[in-house]
């Protein structure tokens, strides 16, 4: 686990280096809804750089840009406008408003597969304060709908919502690119903003009421649940947490409890075939998927964990889910949601519409396709993959720094002149330049010392520096630190971009 302490020095850096910040911080905090600077945004790139590697290019899928804004009859068939809700209560000393069950679940008032009724009666039987204000009592608890509003163009009575996942973006696509494909498997993906109007986000970049997504819908014939090539990725180890082992592990205890009690066992992708942990090869194929890029991103394969679960936890549409989980100074975070929506998104969206969304199977059967989802955070893993990278002073460092993956760097280099004179600092931008025309991304400093500049690119977690010294001017030559070692070795400029570009 990632201690309070981490979060709190991660939390200072994120700030005092305009990482993450509160948006619009000017005014009055808005609450769960955050800003990248440069260094966020580029780290946050290149997690997406390399999920569309391993999740859309990989395998050949195709990737899609679709609208933020759907229309009513949208969210309303795929379920969105019904079920898409929290339980919100009041405090009646203060009017803050809170979500009810996580009042009780911080108050070690277990909630899991309760309903509003039973909510409403453990809150009011309780002696929980209001966290704001300290006094009891609250309101009736009643469910809120968690989607933004708008009005589509300046006319009252056609209602627009901000989606809330990109998914329905690609169902709803799925015919008009199904017709210019043709067959199946088919999967599409897709990264970008959603949005849920969360009741009181308390905890940082982890909740939040705009964030990003990187979601991959897999259509499949229900017939035929094997993954191409799915031998690739059947010798991948992956952890798992079963829903039985969460029941088995002391069946007296709470829920939240058993789930941090129970061990998660270690299995190839085959053997959770084997032993029917997956339900199918393409979900055995996507956790041993979920783990590379876990990993590719820097997080301990011992810090996560696919938990499956217990029916009464999944989403709405879900006919089967996986979270993957990752240790953070939050606890076990979900940051990932592995689900079987069977044929629920396209059947709905078929009746709604009226359009025909079926298919032709090439054994002449018509069918609704069912879809495999796994769903990214990918703001909550930018914020794991900052915990896990987080450093503190050792050996090699007299300061915090951050063990970012050489893929993961915000920049691919940082260039830096000795000296802002004798000529250092003109040599130290032709180099910047050379290797910004060949595609590189490059931070320029030549501000204060030369120590205090490789203080400031370990603590944003840059791999490489490269220092333009005397010595460059005389015989082309640079140093190259490394982060991790602190190390320098004096290469010629003609090597730098060979050695930066094989990580
Ligand atoms: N598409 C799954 C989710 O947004 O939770």
């Amino acid at each position: 686990m990632v201690s309070r302490e981490v979060r709190d020095k991660l939390t200072q850096i994120t700030l005092r280096r305009n990482i993450i910040f509160p948006s619009a911080d000017i005014y009055p905090p808005m609450g769960g809804i955050f800003d990248l600077g440069p260094v966020g945004k580029g780290v946050r790139d290149k997690i997406v750089r390399i999920w569309k590697k391993l999740f859309i290019e990989r395998n050949g899928y195709f990737e899609v840009d679709t609208s933020l804004i759907l229309p009513e009859i949208a969210v309303k068939a795929s379920g969105h406008i019904d079920h898409f809700s929290d339980p919100v209560t009041t405090c009646k000393s203060c009017g803050a408003k809170f979500r009810a069950d996580q009042l009780l679940e911080e108050n070690k008032i277990e909630t899991a597969g309760t309903t509003i009724e039973d909510i409403n009666r453990l809150l009011h039987h309780s002696d929980i304060k209001c966290p704001n204000c300290g006094n009891k009592g609250f309101t009736e608890v009643a469910f809120f709908n968690l989607m933004f509003k708008t009005n589509i163009g300046p006319v009252e009575g056609t209602p627009g919502y901000l989606r809330p996942e990109t998914a329905q973006g690609i169902f709803m696509a799925f015919p008009r690119m199904f017709k210019s494909y043709g067959k199946l498997p088919m999967a599409m993906g897709q990264v970008g903003r959603s949005f849920r109007n969360e009741i009181s986000p308390r905890q940082g970049v982890v909740r939040l009421r705009e964030f990003n997504q990187m979601e991959l819908e897999y259509f499949f014939d229900p017939n035929d649940q094997s993954f191409p090539r799915f031998r690739d990725m059947a010798g991948k180890k992956v952890a798992v947490l079963t829903y039985e082992e969460q029941e088995k592990s002391k069946v007296q205890s709470k829920a939240e409890q058993r789930r941090n009690e129970a061990k998660p066992v270690v299995l190839t992708c085959q053997e959770l075939l084997d032993k029917k942990i997956a339900p199918n090869e393409i979900t055995a194929y996507f956790i041993g998927l979920t783990f590379e890029f876990y990993e590719a991103c820097g997080i301990p394969f011992e810090s996560m964990r696919f938990r499956q679960l217990s029916p009464s936890e999944r989403a709405h549409y879900s006919g089967g889910t996986f979270d993957l989980e990752v240790q953070t100074s939050f606890g076990w975070l979900e940051t990932v949601s592995l689900a079987y929506r069977t044929d629920y998104d396209l059947k709905s969206h078929e009746t709604a519409s009226g359009s025909n969304i079926t298919v032709v199977t090439p054994d002449g059967r018509r069918i609704i396709p069912h879809v495999v989802e796994p769903s990214f955070g990918l703001d909550r893993l930018l914020w794991a993959v900052l915990e896990h990278s987080y450093r503190g002073k050792d050996e090699a460092h007299d300061w915090e720094w951050l063990n970012l993956p050489t893929a993961l760097s915000p920049y691919d280099v940082a260039v830096f002149p000795l000296m802002k004179k004798d000529g250092l600092a003109e040599k130290a931008q032709d180099i910047s330049s050379l290797l910004r025309n060949k595609g590189f991304t490059v931070i320029y400093d030549e501000s204060g010392s030369i120590g205090k500049r490789y203080a400031r690119a370990d603590e944003i977690g840059m791999k490489w520096a490269v220092t333009v010294d005397y010595d460059t001017l005389k015989d082309e030559t640079v140093t190259l630190r490394d982060r991790n070692t602190a190390k320098q070795t004096r290469i010629k400029i003609n090597e730098i971009s060979s050695i930066v570009s094989k990580f």
